[in-house]
């Protein structure tokens, strides 16, 4: 059973073919970047406009590389929120323009459980298992018991981790997306260097904040005259190298991103952890554009955990089809089916 996943929820435009819910035949993903770059972060208008451009091809090129025929397809799965509405829109309105021309089921799928299925599909994970899913757009930690039943017990009160790297990254001159950025340049300073408080939670104690480490990145900022430093950054090119970021970046500087790296795993994990304790976690999944984190993955091996930590592949941890095909297949199997009356849901909740 074949199922084309269609994910437009952002700024990438992605189609890919999965085989009965684990085979990977393609996975085609149109990154919109460059186009957002320049404006260090994702303008609504111009993703939907490029989505508009993409999808046609994006999924073209999914059937191909999969050597699928429309015909050989069994569903079509397309996300269905959270994320930017006019995005969620160009995916949604193609996919059931597809299911209604081609007679297919069509099956509608929340961003947040493909991430944890990009996990889930691909390793040997027991439930329960608590699942971290650390994005540009959220913070949050689920329960994951048979069935794919889920629960939320905690997320964040304000920023998502994701988005705290990339403001953290804007304010000192980094390119977007300043998470890839931050991890690069981390393992150059010192991850104590600048000492940063983690966050107390008043109420459910399983909730981030990520506000407080944000404001005092700024605040380090402030005290001192980074000018310079910021325009030789800004002069790079699109996308510098490694060597090209150390040269304009002194150990200073350096430094507060190792802290501030350091601080942001320090708040998952110890709250990944504690949640995964509460409900007897057989397993751990770590997904999300932030699961790519390399200190992230580090850490998560070095805190030798009572029981087996899963992380996205590399392809399947940012925002990909892969994982909103393999996510439909339960559906599939239960009959979830979704009709013409399919709407984008900008805040859809998974629990
Ligand atoms: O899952 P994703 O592609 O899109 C959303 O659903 O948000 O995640 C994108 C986010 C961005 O905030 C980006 O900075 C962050 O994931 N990210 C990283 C890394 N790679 C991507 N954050 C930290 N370290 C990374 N290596
Ligand atoms: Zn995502």
């Amino acid at each position: 059973m074949r199922i084309l996943g269609i994910e437009s929820s952002c700024d990438e435009t992605a189609a890919a073919v999965v085989e009965d819910g684990s085979r990977i035949l393609s996975s085609v993903v149109a990154s919109q970047i460059s186009t957002h770059a320049r404006y260090g972060g994702v303008v609504p208008e111009l993703a939907s406009r490029e989505h508009l451009r993409s999808i046609v091809p994006v999924v073209r090129l999914a059937l191909e590389q999969s050597a699928t025929r429309m015909e050989d397809l069994g569903a079509i799965a397309v996300t269905q929120g959270p994320g930017l509405v006019g995005s969620l829109l160009v995916g949604i309105t193609y996919a059931k323009a597809l299911a209604l021309v081609r007679g297919f089921p069509l099956i509608a799928v929340n961003h947040i459980e493909g991430h944890i299925h990009a996990v889930v599909s691909q390793n040997p994970v027991e439930l329960p298992a608590l699942a971290l899913v650390v994005s540009g757009g959220h913070t949050h930690l689920y329960e994951v018991r048979e069935n794919f039943v889920y629960r939320l017990l905690g997320k964040t009160r304000d920023d998502a981790a994701g988005e705290a790297f990339d403001k953290v990254a804007k304010l000192l001159g980094f390119s977007y997306p300043g998470g890839p950025v931050i991890d690069m340049l981390s393992p150059y300073g010192d991850p104590h260097g600048v000492p940063f408080t983690l966050a107390k939670m008043k109420g459910n104690t399983l909730d981030f904040s990520f506000s407080g480490l944000k404001t005092a990145v700024l605040r380090w900022y402030e005290a001192r005259d980074m000018a310079n430093e910021i325009a030789a950054r800004r002069a790079l090119h699109l996308k510098p190298t490694l060597e090209e970021w150390l040269v304009v970046t002194p150990q200073e500087t350096l430094d507060v991103l190792a802290s501030f790296q350091y601080t942001v795993i320090s708040e998952l994990l110890r709250r990944a952890q504690k949640s995964a304790e509460e409900i007897y976690a057989r397993s751990l999944i770590i997904s999300g554009g932030v699961a790519c984190n390399t200190g992230l993955r580090l850490a998560a091996e070095k805190a030798k955990l009572p029981y087996p930590v899963f992380f996205p592949s590399a392809g399947l941890s940012t925002d990909n089809a892969a994982m909103i095909a393999a996510a439909a297949f339960p559906k599939l199997a239960r009959g979830e089916f979704a009709d013409m009356t399919l709407r984008a849901q900008a805040n859809l909740q998974l629990a």
